[in-house]
């Protein structure tokens, strides 16, 4: 298709606001997808992405829409919808999806408003010079306030409210008029057809019997079937064995030119060889310049991951292996611990993304596991200089430390006005620092901190949801690295350092720390035949004590002596739960211990 006709945009919305139902009826409408074969969320592959409700890998649709031209003939359009992920931990992700449209449809619950991910996403839209095209969804409800939501959004983006489109996703009101709107305002894709191919990567996806399948949007020059191409980071080439456009399935295609959006497949194995955001090119005819842009993924936050079941962990093993095929951003290593056995240290981009690893490898390997408390990245300065980097708290230096830095993120929340000072409490007991504050209407603010990440990671979102009652919304973005006050709090049992349980905290929260700690283990460790003390100690120096008392364990004692094969079922019972513990020391604790010690409540 010239380049003239084509049209490449994205869906900003929040989750839950309608993208994949507006999307599901834009297929219907253009015919891509006919009512009998229409199953609902069209575009989100994956099983866990159906059941959350959550975009976690972009894809790319191209569906025909024939507009009438001025002189009154038809003209036949081909609209590519790129999809988005809307999740702050794959910020990198949807920055690529930006990069490879012209125009985005900003779409905005009539009932709820935007909301701090939709912000962050707009904002990023506008920085790539996008045109915007403001949308209110689901009007069909009782509760819309379109007139209300059409101001707010009209002053982020300017114009008038009265522009601002009106559609349901549901029921189908206005979706055609949005479509004309595409393709009137978004511009035509420019490019140099006759330069080397640059196409650039905004996803890659493994597939079982495909191997990789990469989406591209080339920029200049083209693509043909059987050519070889080079991928201008690695300068790692390959032949092109097959390339076309997702309509709604692939469709094999003579070749990509300028402005288009496809998918091409080279028999690779591995997402890590066909990067997003790197560029691809003619490996005969080089490009010179890549599209640049290019980023590797970088982990943020770390946990332990141990099968319940030690003799799981080959299976771990091979599970991570295939996930990673699928996931440039994980990363892992082997790691043991005294208290947990044999695992991997597991590098996520966030937290979203450290639950969708985990489950996808207890529903999809049928494996149970324990993860530890999740950490950030440390760097350690020591008095003589040399930097350690700690991803695992137990690996924190014991010698003379000079300084220790944190990853901050800039973090903007937005909130009705009545929780601002719920919101300031919440940060500030989180070592937040408040940058500025804007009203988007008479009742909605937004809020803008520099946070620890690490204050972050553990359960803040949860606690800005329950004091706004769930209005609150909340992006981040790393933002650098703080010097910050921190300590390792170690917990002993009997004198025994439990690794899994160490924490770097900030000094101020050391206490607290402990004392929650050792409480919480009092509680969840049987008592022993012989008394343990629960220490939590920073260095040599304990900062919180508990004990728990000896006990005679004898489980005939409760029979009265008599039925002697209920005896026996019992010993055995108890011969099966000493195999489910772990032995620290001479303490046996039970693995539903550590479990229920490690998860946040
Ligand atoms: P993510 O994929 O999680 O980002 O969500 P989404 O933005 O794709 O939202 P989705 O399309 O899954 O819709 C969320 C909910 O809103 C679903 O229960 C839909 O049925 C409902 N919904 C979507 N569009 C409309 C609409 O126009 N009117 C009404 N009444 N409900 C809608």
């Amino acid at each position: 298709t010239a380049p003239e006709l084509l049209r490449n945009f994205c869906i900003i919305a929040h989750i839950d606001h309608g993208k994949s139902t507006l999307a599901d009826r834009m297929l219907q409408l253009t015919g891509v997808v006919d009512a009998r074969a229409m199953r609902a969320q069209y575009l989100d592959r994956m099983d866990i992405e159906r059941e959350r409700g959550i975009t976690i890998k972009s894809q790319a649709v191209r569906m025909p829409w024939a507009v009438a031209g001025p002189d009154g003939a038809t003209q036949p359009y081909a609209l590519n919808m790129i999809d988005t992920p809307g999740h702050v931990d794959f910020t990198y992700e949807v920055s690529r999806s930006l990069a490879a449209c012209e125009g985005a449809v900003l779409l905005v619950d009539a009932a709820q408003g935007i909301e701090a991910q939709t912000l962050a996403n707009l904002y990023l839209a506008m920085e790539n010079d996008l045109a915007i095209i403001p949308v209110l969804n689901k009007i069909d409800l009782p509760a819309a306030q379109p007139e209300k939501y059409a101001e707010e959004i009209a002053g982020l983006v300017g114009g008038d409210p009265a522009d601002v489109m009106r559609v349901s996703g549901k029921t189908g009101e206005g979706v055609e008029a949005l479509l004309d709107r595409i393709v009137d305002v978004v511009p035509a894709p420019t490019g140099d057809a006759s330069a080397p191919a640059r196409a650039m990567i905004f996803d890659s996806v493994y597939d079982t019997y495909r191997g990789v399948v990469t989406y591209v949007r080339v920029v200049d020059g083209h693509l043909s079937p059987r050519e070889r191409i080079a991928m201008m980071s690695t300068r790692a080439t390959h032949e092109l064995l097959e390339i076309g456009v997702i309509s709604p399935e692939p469709i094999p295609t003579s070749g990509l030119g300028v402005g288009e959006v496809g998918y091409l497949i080279t028999g690779v194995k591995d997402v890590r060889q066909s990067k997003v955001g790197d560029t691809v090119t003619n490996a005969g005819k080089p490009a010179t310049e890549s599209l640049g842009g290019y980023q590797d993924p970088k982990p943020m936050v770390f946990s332990g991951l141990y099968p319940i079941d030690g003799s799981d962990y080959p299976v771990l093993r091979d599970a991570l292996d295939r996930l990673k095929l699928n996931d440039a951003a994980l990363l892992y290593e082997p790691e043991t611990s005294v208290a947990l056995g044999f695992g991997f240290r597991v590098g996520f981009l966030g937290l979203l993304h450290l639950e969708i690893v985990r489950e996808r490898l207890e529903r999809e390997f049928d494996l149970d596991l324990i993860s530890t408390a999740p950490n950030v990245v440390y760097d350690v300065t020591m008095e003589d200089r040399s930097v350690i980097t700690v991803t695992n708290p137990s690996e924190f230096p014991g010698g003379k430390i000079k300084e220790v830095r944190e990853p901050v993120v800039k973090a903007t929340i937005l909130a009705p006005s009545e929780f601002i000072g719920a919101i300031m409490e919440l940060c500030q007991t989180r070592r937040g620092d408040l940058q500025g504050m804007d009203y988007l209407s008479a009742d909605r603010v937004e809020m803008r901190y520099t946070l620890p990440l690490a204050e972050i990671v553990f359960d803040f979102f949860d606690q800005l949801k329950s004091r706004t009652r769930g209005y609150a919304s909340l992006d981040y973005e790393p933002s650098g690295e703080q010097v910050a006050d921190l300590v390792k709090v170690d917990i002993l049992l009997q004198g025994e350092q439990v690794d899994a349980f160490s924490a770097i905290v900030h000094k101020d929260k050391a206490y607290a720390y402990g004392v929650m700690m050792a409480g919480k283990l009092k509680d969840l460790i049987p008592r022993q035949q012989f008394e343990v003390p629960i220490q939590a100690a920073i260095g040599s120096r304990v900062i919180a004590r508990e004990t728990i008392r000896a006990i005679r364990k004898d489980v005939l004692a409760k029979c009265y002596g008599g039925d002697i094969s209920r005896k026996r079922k019992l010993l055995e019972k108890q011969k099966e739960g000493k195999k489910r513990m772990k032995t620290i020391g001479r303490v046996d604790v039970p693995q539903e211990a550590f479990i229920a010690a490690l998860s946040s409540e």
